[in-house]
């Protein structure tokens, strides 16, 4: 069984006061959402002040980045330790606007991913997740090509893992055309991304990890298309941007029913 988990990107937006006062909205409707997860992604300075808050609770705190390395002179960097640190249990890595803005290639996410799954695990027995993302441009499925894009991705993001690694991964399909636009894939455009990197995963890595890894949908998720989305066999959560800046917006969308 997947549980589903609705994340929230919030990119480079809010203040301290102002995310502290969407973290207070948020926290008094998770706590009774018992059946799914949510994960909130501030920017990382407001990582400690919102990680104090949501330490005990079931709202979940993950970061929008790391550089792949325990420590070192890497100036303006973050490590995955500093975000255990902050209790972050989730990091996005490989998002669209990092592969473009920041050329991160597929071989340096696929470094990220690995120190992701190795944080944490001797010194203080907790996980951070990678939220990998992955997804075609417009040009790309104009082509014909969101499969062959999506799989290379994948190839290059997750090579050297075992499949007990694999299965630790956390997938966000976000076709780069949808991210902001308010253009939404329609939902059977998406489940049948979504089929594909199931299937993808069972030729890879064996029928049980693809069961298990959930595969989330990004790209202009709101209010209004949430449930027809989540009511999809193989799509097991979302990863909001703008629409979860907002209380109103992303409570609706955490409460979304199938
Ligand atoms: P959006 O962003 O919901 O604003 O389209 C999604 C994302 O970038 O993860």
């Amino acid at each position: 069984m997947r549980q589903p988990l609705i994340a929230g990107n919030w990119k480079m937006y809010l203040d301290i006061g102002k995310a502290i006062k969407l973290t207070e909205s948020l926290l008094a409707v998770v706590e009774y959402l018992e059946d799914r997860e949510v994960v909130i992604c501030p920017p990382f300075t407001m990582l400690y002040p919102i990680g104090r808050m949501v330490r005990d609770k079931h709202l979940k705190l993950g970061g929008q980045n790391l550089y792949p390395a325990a420590e070192g002179a890497f100036t303006g960097e973050i490590s995955p330790d500093m975000l255990l640190d902050c209790w972050c249990r989730y990091v996005i890595l490989g998002h669209s606007e990092r592969r473009q803005y920041f050329h991160e290639t597929d071989e340096f996410i696929n470094q990220k991913v690995k120190s992701a799954l190795a944080a944490g695990q001797e010194r203080r027995q907790v996980n951070l997740t990678p939220i990998l993302c992955v997804g075609e441009r417009e040009a790309e499925r104009s082509a014909g090509n969101q499969e062959s894009v999506v799989a290379a991705q994948l190839s290059g993001n997750l090579a050297g893992l075992t499949a007990e690694e694999a299965g630790r991964v956390v997938i966000a399909y976000e076709p780069v055309w949808a991210i902001g636009t308010g253009r939404t894939a329609t939902p059977q455009d998406a489940q049948a991304m979504h089929g594909f990197v199931r299937q993808w995963l069972a030729r890879e890595y064996g029928a049980g990890v693809a069961e298990n890894t959930r595969i989330l949908y990004g790209g202009s998720v709101k209010p209004e298309n949430v449930d027809s989305l989540l009511l999809q066999p193989d799509i097991d959560g979302a990863l909001v941007g703008g629409a979860s800046l907002k209380a109103e917006s992303f409570i609706r969308i955490i409460k979304y029913e199938v």
